[in-house]
């Protein structure tokens, strides 16, 4: 018979050693104080507890299903259909390499393929040394600095083969690696405890979030009715204060048409 691998935790999962269960458990009490039901807590939790081994094990979603009164089936279904919750762990820096269309045809493709290569990994693998994990991963809603990269869910815009290969190589040498957006790296764990909703505690973190920059906001100007840089007088919309120009509606001519030429006893064929 075919051993299908599912990725699904094998049960019965054995429970968090207890000073690590109370101290979640205080963290988890704090989030789930935040919703009215507690099973709405359950995609913070998951976080919580993918922030303290790196990845959704078999003992946190034990955990999640006691806190939240859910059945491990249930926290399963959850943690199975949202692909930030990882089944595997990740490295320190995990790197997702958007390979959905636009940067697939832009050379998202390519990249992942010479970083498969050069890191000697394949999809949802870690390196050796635990320090980079590789995923490709469906748009990322930055279509505009295509082909992107993600170390960490923060952007790495306009990238190329070469490019990407100097990034996981400065993160494998401890190099010091800027986004080139958004607030500077820190490490899976911390990450996945933010996006559990505790807060950021590095200094000057949270102003280094950013606005979107002017290719994002390109089609909010033309909507305006402004013009781009570097395309002066191109308008495609009136500004909402001007009235539209009037133009008298074009009359389409009927194009001539060659009489249809038909073999004897084809006629009254057609459908
Ligand atoms: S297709 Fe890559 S960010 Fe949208």
């Amino acid at each position: 018979m075919t051993n299908v691998e599912l990725g699904l935790p094998a049960l019965p999962a054995p429970p968090y050693p207890e000073e690590v269960r109370a101290r979640l458990a205080a963290d988890a009490a704090e989030l789930i104080g935040r919703y009215p039901q507690a099973r709405s807590a359950l995609l913070p939790l998951l976080h919580l507890v993918q922030a303290e081994e790196g990845f959704v094990s078999a003992t946190g979603i034990r955990f999640c299903a006691e806190q939240l009164d859910l059945t491990t089936a249930e926290v399963t279904a959850v943690a199975t259909f949202y692909t930030m919750y990882r089944r595997r762990p990740a490295g320190k820096y995990h790197v997702g390499v958007c390979t959905n269309t636009l940067c697939a045809v832009l050379g998202g493709d390519r990249i992942f393929e010479e970083l498969q290569e050069h890191l000697g990994i394949r999809n949802n693998e870690t390196t050796e040394d635990g320090t980079v994990s590789i995923e490709h991963i469906e748009c990322n809603a930055a279509c505009d600095y295509a082909p992107v990269v993600m170390v960490n869910w923060e952007f790495f815009d306009d990238q190329t083969p070469q490019s990407a290969r100097k990034l996981v190589d400065d993160l494998r040498a401890g190099r010091e690696v800027r986004p080139t957006r958004g607030a500077r790296l820190c490490g899976f764990k911390e990450t996945a405890r933010i996006l559990a909703g505790f807060p950021d505690e590095r200094p000057g973190a949270n102003d280094e979030s950013g606005a979107g920059g002017a290719p994002s906001l390109a089609g909010l100007r033309l909507a305006r009715g402004e013009a781009l840089p570097g395309t002066p007088g191109t308008r495609v919309v009136s500004p909402r204060h001007e009235e539209p120009r009037h133009e008298e509606p074009r009359v389409e001519e009927p194009r001539h048409e060659e009489p249809r030429h038909e073999e004897p006893g084809q006629e009254g064929t057609e459908a």
